[in-house]
């Protein structure tokens, strides 16, 4: 088989879209005759070279991190660039691997009807939608704590790899918990407005010259 990867995160190869990827792919190489070129998104100055990447696929993976519920604004902008290949007779299989910081399922799923509708809309077989949600610090946390996460995505690689096909039992497995129980779901909220959860977030915006700009509203009507 032959597959062509697209990483969708801003952060391309210190993302952990390309972490899960590497053991994906490290699992679709173990088949004989499989080969994959991927192509980083974030380089957006290469979008015609990314859309004739996808013109001339046969097997297409799009990676990305959920963003505000939704996106990054460069996979928006990919697929918007796909319009003029809609309809057209030899489009690609293409399936979705979509991971998220919140550790719930149910933040993707309309995502993922909106990526099921995109397929179909470009005349593309539909292979599924990975959902990993509870991703960030994936990349500092001890071995350990990762082991079985790293498996499921090697396992994903291989069966994907041999039949094209996602494992339903595994993409079903990652995509818990669907909903936290309640009592924890109070426990997060509560969490989520403390220094503890978002003294990250501010470190990482003062590390890339944000912190000032959090509460900017460009798109404010005035
Ligand atoms: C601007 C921004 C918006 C985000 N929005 C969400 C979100 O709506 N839901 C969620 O679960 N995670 C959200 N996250 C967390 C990322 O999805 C998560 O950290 C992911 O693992 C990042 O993957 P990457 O390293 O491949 O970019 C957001 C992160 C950023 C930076």
């Amino acid at each position: 088989m032959r597959l062509t990867v697209f990483n969708g995160s801003p952060r391309g190869k210190n993302s952990n879209t390309q972490l899960l990827l590497e053991h994906f792919l490290r699992g679709f190489m173990t088949i004989g005759g499989n080969t994959y070129e991927l192509a980083y998104l974030n380089h957006v100055r290469d979008m015609d070279k990314f859309v004739n990447m996808f013109r001339e696929a046969e097997h297409v993976l799009l990676a990305f991190p959920l963003y505000t519920d939704c996106m990054p604004a460069i996979v928006k902008a990919f697929i918007e660039s796909l319009e003029p290949l809609c309809g057209r007779e030899d489009n690609p299989e293409i399936g979705f691997m979509m991971q998220g910081g919140f550790p719930e399922a149910i933040h993707s799923r309309y995502v993922e009807k909106y990526l099921e509708k995109f397929a179909s809309r470009l005349g593309c077989r539909y292979v599924g939608t990975i959902i990993k949600g509870g991703c960030e610090g994936i990349q500092t946390r001890p071995a350990k704590k990762t082991r079985k996460l790293f498996e499921s995505f090697y396992q994903l690689g291989q069966i994907y790899g041999e039949t094209g096909l996602f494992d339903k039992e595994l993409v079903h497995k990652l995509a818990q918990p669907e909903r936290l129980p309640t009592p924890l779901a109070i426990i997060f909220k509560l969490l989520v407005k403390t220094r503890i959860f978002t003294s990250y977030w501010d470190n990482l915006l003062r590390e890339n010259d944000a912190y000032e700009k959090r509460f900017d509203k460009p798109y404010r009507m005035k």
